[in-house]
């Protein structure tokens, strides 16, 4: 089973995640994220941080998915295990749908289908949703702002993820950033472990 977790950068992702590993140990979820931590992975980062064109950065994002898909989620899936992912295909759909704008006309629509054939759609996605200031202040009090942390544009991504999010209803799961952070991690467990083990009496008749 393929989870992923979703939201702004500033948004809690990896206190959730980092809460996850304990809570949901048992279950031996397979942990990653994308940009993955390979040098694929690095390169998108690099291309990141110096500004490189939107489509560049684009497609290095994508191309990091393939890997990731070919190197541990699809192998993963297919022993049966849960994958839990810090992100994925969700944040090209909401980031790069706003950062494409003015270089490729309909920036969703070729996201989608440059993904479309090969990515894997996940079976559940946690979306966190909270204030973009409240985002921003928290990203503020860690470390310097990177390339995507500016106010607007996060305003417009967290615009973008929860239309994806109405478009699949049953999929999504949109979270309130703004609740405690046990709250949170504790309620995400939850939906995960009944999910995963549903799964699991599905494919053991
Ligand atoms: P990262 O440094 O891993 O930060 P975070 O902890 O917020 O996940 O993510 C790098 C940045 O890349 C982050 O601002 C979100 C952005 N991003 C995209 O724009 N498109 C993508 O497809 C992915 C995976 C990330």
């Amino acid at each position: 089973m393929l989870v992923t977790i979703e939201g702004i950068d500033g948004s809690g992702k990896s206190s959730l995640v980092s809460s996850l590993k304990v809570l949901l140990s048992d279950l031996s979820p397979v942990f990653t994220r994308e940009p993955g931590s390979t040098w694929l992975g690095d390169q998108v980062r690099r291309a990141v941080a110096e500004r490189m064109d939107p489509v560049t950065e684009a497609l290095l994002f994508a191309a990091d998915h393939a890997a990731h898909l070919s190197t541990l989620v699809r192998p993963s899936l297919r022993s049966g295990r849960l994958v839990i992912s810090d992100r994925y295909s969700d944040s090209r759909y909401a980031y790069q749908q706003e950062t494409l704008k003015g270089h490729i006309p309909e920036p969703l629509v070729w996201l989608q289908e440059l993904h479309s054939g090969w990515t894997i759609r996940p079976d559940l996605t946690f979306l966190i949703v909270l204030p973009v200031e409240e985002a921003l202040s928290r990203i503020r009090d860690k470390r310097a702002k990177e390339h995507f942390e500016n106010h607007h544009l996060l305003v417009r991504v967290q615009e973008h993820y929860l239309a994806l999010a109405g478009n699949e209803p049953s999929r999504f799961v949109v979270i309130d950033g703004m609740k405690e952070e046990e709250e949170i991690s504790g309620f995400v467990a939850g939906v995960i472990r009944d999910s995963f083990v549903r799964s699991r009496s599905h494919r053991q008749p």
